[in-house]
């Protein structure tokens, strides 16, 4: 058992509709035991009944380890591709990139400098896309069970991807099935149905992931949605009987309860109401969005139809890590809409929110009773800059400069299950 002291906040639901779901304790006290949090509340009045357990300081503003909703690990080493929008982006940078994860030597190398890259900036669980190669999923969960990471990922299936980069019906079948089986039970790990979009495979090759969720409902179904116009235009044309880019998904069963979206950049009112409906979500992914000049969510008409919502980064085409700086960019993009995205939802997309998109907001996301001890210890002093705007600022304008001007250099230290697994003053 153990004792951390410090500043601690965090938030369980959107705050939109419930304002009492933001929790903050100036001066508090989490205690763990075997990883996960049995007592938090203010220091005063909880020290007492745990005086005989060691107590750590926290230097710095606590909060939920981040939860990416959506992210490409195979895209590292591609970030920052200059030049085009979606579909030429991934021919011209990405395809390349990925076609060498037939190594597993290769995916081993990135998988660990990518789980790395996420820890030291605060991230503690993560929906990754790997690439469409069985062994680019080992390699991510060897990596991740290493770790102790909890970690979503599934074989990308795309019959008709180029060639060096493509499944079949039957390979994409058994590779995923193998994968299922494989990776069970096994650590904080968790699989997902990962069709790539729409236009990367045959209406076969879709049913049978539709068919793949229904025969194991542990497992999430993860894609793309109405993400840049070009590619909604693409959709529309070979979809001609679907009312809409997600209609195309759903009359083939992967528009579910556990289905997680990233972007929906381009959705009619309908979709979003199905959305609603089928209680499937959308990895909202500001940066990247600007950065491929996809365009900006609508989070007005998201929040009308009630869509749920998490936040992802979307490296490669995401532009940060940092899922601290992509709420800064968020409450931009939300801006250019007309919504002033309020710090504390931001704070709540990118940890309770996201991890109930990804079904996991039982074990992580708030930092309440009986969820893991996963936590990053933000330093709002990070730079001369912060410094100077936080001094002596209230918790939103602190947390607000936070999210706008920090990083990787803000996350002082991230824990998993109560360890110390990033620290940046020893590397
Ligand atoms: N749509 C299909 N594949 C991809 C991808 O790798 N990245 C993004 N941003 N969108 C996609
Ligand atoms: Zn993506």
């Amino acid at each position: 058992m153990r004792a951390f002291r410090g500043e601690f906040l965090s938030v369980s639901r959107d705050p939109r509709s419930d304002p009492e779901a933001v929790r903050h304790e100036a001066d508090g006290l989490l205690v763990v035991e075997d990883g996960v949090v049995i007592a938090r509340g203010v220091y005063a009045e909880l020290a007492g009944r745990h005086a005989d357990v060691p107590v750590e300081m926290l230097p710095g503003l606590v909060v939920p380890g981040f939860v990416d909703s959506h992210i490409h690990y195979p895209q590292t080493d591609r970030i920052a591709s200059h030049g085009e929008q979606l579909l030429d982006w991934l021919e011209r940078h990405i395809f390349p990139a990925e076609k060498a994860f037939a190594s597993k030597a290769h995916a081993d190398a990135v998988a660990a400098f990518f789980l790395d890259e996420l820890l030291k900036n605060g991230t503690t669980s993560a929906l990754v896309y790997p690439t469409v190669h069985e062994q680019s999923v080992d390699a991510l969960f060897e990596a991740a069970l290493e770790r102790n990471m909890r970690v979503i990922s599934g074989k990308v299936l795309m019959d008709l991807g180029p060639e060096g980069l493509n499944d079949t019906l039957a390979s994409g079948r058994a590779a995923s099935e193998a994968l299922i089986h494989r990776w069970r039970g096994r650590g904080r790990l968790g699989y997902a149905v990962t069709p790539r979009f729409a236009l990367a495979s045959t209406d076969a090759q879709l049913a049978d992931a539709g068919a793949l969720l229904a025969e194991h409902p542990e497992v999430l179904m993860h894609t793309h949605l109405a993400e840049n116009l070009r590619e909604c235009a693409e959709v529309a044309a070979r979809f001609t009987e679907a009312a809409d880019y997600l209609d195309a998904y759903d009359r083939f069963g992967l528009v579910t309860g556990r289905s997680v979206f990233a972007h929906g950049v381009h959705l009619p009112d309908r979709a979003c109401q199905r959305l609603h409906e089928s209680g499937a979500g959308i990895a909202v992914c500001p940066a990247s969005n600007l950065f491929l000049g996809s365009g900006f969510f609508d989070f007005g008409q998201a929040d009308r139809h009630g869509v749920r919502l998490g936040l992802g980064t979307d490296v490669g085409a995401g532009t940060t890590f940092s899922l601290l700086h992509t709420q800064g960019i968020a409450y931009q993009a939300a801006l250019m809409k007309g919504m002033a995205l309020d710090p504390f939802r931001a704070l709540w997309l990118a940890t309770a929110g996201s991890a109930v998109l990804l079904h996991i907001d039982d074990r992580v996301g708030s930092l309440e009773v009986g969820q893991e001890a996963d936590f990053v210890v933000l330093d709002p002093q990070a730079t001369p800059l912060l410094a100077r705007r936080t001094q002596g600022a209230d918790l939103a304008t602190r947390l607000f400069a936070l999210q706008v001007l920090g990083d990787d250099r803000a996350v002082a230290r991230t824990y998993l299950l109560g360890q110390c697994a990033w620290n940046r003053d020893t590397p």
